[in-house]
């Protein structure tokens, strides 16, 4: 049997856990499966850098075109990352009746309707199961082990860096520089460690997860997006003082009056499992009609852990190599023309959520009467309160007051914040985090 001839596009973290486990199971040996693998060529940007892995005789070319264009080449995998150079080379390589196998979500999110159409038509299949959450195979969980349910909701941590991030701050003397750059050290970070930080890189795999729940096209745009970048030490304080801990989710539900799509920070009640997923370990919880709630964890980013993800995928298409292209299932569980495009996607405003506050405010008496008396009129009330004097000479009679709120619309709830913000004695701009339900 001729083995199945890959190139790889990229030799950064991801592939090089690639390349080292082919080398180990070049033979199928772990899957059972008497198709086998070999790797044509590898292209990268820099010819000149140092490898971390031996390539033997694989040659190395800094053109990728030659890997799409190459009819020696059954299979790319574009493990490079962007958008824009990776979809030519994606399209191209489809065109060519190429199957892709990617890690790339931010590709997938922006223009996967197109590619999946387009492999669709002809007659290749889109692989992405690193694309979500690393090593944790929670695509094939919810294209096929999780068929028989339909999905209310589900509710994860799926950004490995920030997840790192937010678990190290909680040590004393954490700086976030320096916890970002070991993040970017182990290989967790993206090329733009800012789709990390404020939430874009979550919001792609968000959108992945949600058209794959719910059938419906993939819908960047429409996810709301919020980072950790707001979140401070007092916050995370508070926070553990109430009886949370502050996560990084994706949260995709079905509401009556459409889907709510967000990635947002939230306190999360501590004796939840989500709320003890710490460092670079992800979990994907998810509540089907039949099974309930079922949750996957496991390490969310890092070379080997995905590349784990990306072995999986060619596994897959070992298999099916041999029964026949036939048998693929559709890479979102469902063919293209049959995903709901016309979904609606709920405005932040709309959704129900408990909210945590933050505030500098002048520590004089009243002060807590006129938050609670502003909050009442919007029909809020407050269920934990924190205040803590300021002690340092520059700041007397101010203090940091933190509380937690009822469920309440998001768009009367910002109403409310902004008469608070207007009232005599409130020193700044207040910070919000939301609740979790989850
Ligand atoms: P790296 O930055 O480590 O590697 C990127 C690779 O792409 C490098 O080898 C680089 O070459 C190569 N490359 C960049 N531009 C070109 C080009 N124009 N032509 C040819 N090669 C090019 O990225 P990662 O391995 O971390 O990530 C790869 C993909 O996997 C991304 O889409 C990322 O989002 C995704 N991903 C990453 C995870 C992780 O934990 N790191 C986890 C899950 C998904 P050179 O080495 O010469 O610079
Ligand atoms: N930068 C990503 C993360 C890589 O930290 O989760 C895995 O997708």
């Amino acid at each position: 049997m001729q083995p199945i001839r890959l190139g790889i596009i990229g030799f950064g973290t991801v592939a090089s856990g690639l390349v080292s486990i082919l080398a180990t199971q070049a033979h199928g040996s772990r899957a059972k499966i008497a198709q086998t693998f070999t790797i044509q060529k590898i292209a990268v940007r820099d010819l000149s850098r140092p490898r971390v892995v031996a390539t033997g005789d694989i040659p190395l070319t800094d053109d990728p075109f030659e890997l799409v264009q190459d009819p020696n080449i059954d299979v790319v995998v574009e493990l490079m990352g962007g958008t824009t150079l990776a979809r030519d080379l994606v399209e191209q390589a489809i065109r060519n009746g190429k199957h892709i196998v990617t890690a790339n979500k931010a590709l997938l999110a922006l223009h996967g309707n197109e590619l999946f159409a387009l492999a669709e038509q002809q007659g290749v299949q889109v692989y992405f199961e690193a694309a979500v959450a690393g090593g944790v195979p929670i695509i094939k969980a919810l294209r096929e082990g999780l068929i028989a349910n339909d999905i209310d909701w589900l509710a994860g941590i799926i950004n490995g860096t920030g997840n790192y991030i937010l678990t190290e701050m909680k040590k004393p003397g954490a700086v976030f520089e320096q916890v970002l750059a070991k993040a970017q050290e182990l290989g967790y970070a993206e090329a733009d460690p800012t789709y990390d930080v404020e939430g874009i890189d979550a919001a792609h795999k968000l959108t992945i997860l949600a058209s794959l729940a719910f059938g419906i096209e993939l819908a960047f745009s429409r996810v709301y997006t919020e980072g950790i970048s707001q979140v401070s030490a007092d916050d995370v304080r508070f926070a553990q003082a109430f009886g949370y801990e502050i996560k990084h989710l994706g949260i995709a539900a079905k509401e009556p009056s459409g889907y709510s799509l967000r990635v947002h920070p939230a306190l999360v009640t501590k004796t939840v499992l989500l709320a003890d997923v710490n460092g670079v370990m992800n979990a994907v919880l998810v509540h089907g009609d039949q099974v309930g709630a079922t949750m996957l964890y496991g390490p969310g980013a890092g070379g080997a852990a995905t590349a784990s993800a990306v072995m999986a995928d060619l596994y897959d298409l070992g298999r099916l190599w041999q029964a026949g292209t036939s048998h693929f299932v559709p890479p979102l569980g469902r063919y293209t023309a049959d995903l709901k495009a016309t979904a609606t996607i709920l405005n932040i405003d709309e959704i129900h959520t408990g909210f945590y506050v933050r505030c500098l405010v002048e520590d004089h008496p009243g002060m807590l009467a006129a938050i609670s008396q502003t909050l009442a009129d919007f029909d809020i009330s407050i269920e934990h309160l924190h205040q803590e004097p300021i002690s340092h000479d520059d700041q007397a009679n101010q203090a940091l007051l933190a509380f937690t709120t009822n469920k309440v619309r998001e768009a009367t709830f910002n109403l409310a914040l902004a008469k608070l913000e207007a009232l005599d004695g409130m020193l700044g701009k207040i910070n919000k985090i939301r609740m979790s339900d989850f």
